[in-house]
């Protein structure tokens, strides 16, 4: 990573830590962010789990067994995050009740993401990225840098809760969630390294590093135009199927407005 990279991260890094911060700590926009979370921990599960069924068919049982976990928690972190929007007596909106174009023409913010579209430039999401054909080096090398950031960006999140006991809950629940991402990181890391040996890896990993900033950077700057708002997810009221089957809501490869969820 250049000086200018490494420069920018930490620009990038603040404004997005800042926003978030704010947007978790005000009542007003918790439920929103809670909803961008459930939404993309809980959207990764069948990705994760085919990509843990193909790994075993092509003999690695060594990451097989890796993303079964990862698809594990990943479930997990979708519940507890669903679990905090309902003690708000909130849920996540079904974005399939969502018409596919609004009326002014314009295509749905909350559809779209600057976030992944700058992070994933050059490559054709759609096609691409599909449990049965996605790269693993783009997976692993991709998934790594999300993992990592989101450890840390969901601990400064928990620490920016209040102290009623209903966040209190939410803190314990996003601090072992912030655990479990460091546990994700790390073996991805060491996948990389099984694949292409410790200097391939690290090359892989700056170029990862790099495409997040510019992420960030296009996220920071689009939420800022917008005042920090963000796109609303949630609505009100919680129905009871949510509690049996939260994946139900989820909108899995649509996006989220947040790039900390991994
Ligand atoms: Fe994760
Ligand atoms: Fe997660």
């Amino acid at each position: 990573m250049n000086l200018l990279t490494q420069v920018l991260h930490l620009v990038g890094s603040g404004a997005v830590a800042y926003i978030t911060a704010a947007n978790i700590r005000d009542p007003k926009s918790r439920p929103n962010l809670l909803a961008g979370f459930q939404l993309a921990e809980s959207g990764s599960v069948p990705f994760l789990e085919a990509l843990s069924k193909r790994a075993a068919a092509e003999g690695d049982e060594w990451l097989s067994e890796r993303l079964a976990k990862h698809a594990q928690d990943e479930g997990r972190h979708g519940q507890i995050f669903a679990h905090a929007l309902k003690q708000l007596n909130k849920q996540v909106i079904d974005f399939k009740s969502l018409p596919q174009k609004p009326d002014d023409g314009k295509p749905d913010e909350r559809r779209r993401s600057p976030f992944f579209e700058a992070y994933y430039e050059g490559y054709d999401v759609k096609t691409m990225f599909m449990p049965d054909r996605i790269d693993w080096l783009l997976f692993m090398g991709s998934t790594y840098i999300l993992e990592l950031d989101a450890c840390k960006d969901f601990v400064r999140m928990a620490n920016a809760l209040p102290d009623d006991p209903i966040s209190l809950n939410l803190k314990k629940g996003m601090i072992s969630i912030a655990k479990d991402e460091e546990g994700h990181a790390a073996y991805l890391r060491e996948a990389m390294q099984r694949r292409l040996g410790y200097a391939k890896a690290e090359a892989l990993i700056t170029e990862w590093r790099t495409r997040k900033v510019n992420a960030m950077i296009a996220m920071a700057t689009n939420l800022l135009q917008k005042g920090g708002q963000l796109p609303s997810m949630a609505r009100d009221g919680v129905p009871s199927e949510l509690a049996e089957n939260p994946t139900k809501f989820n909108s899995a490869g649509e996006s989220t407005t947040q790039p900390v969820a991994a």
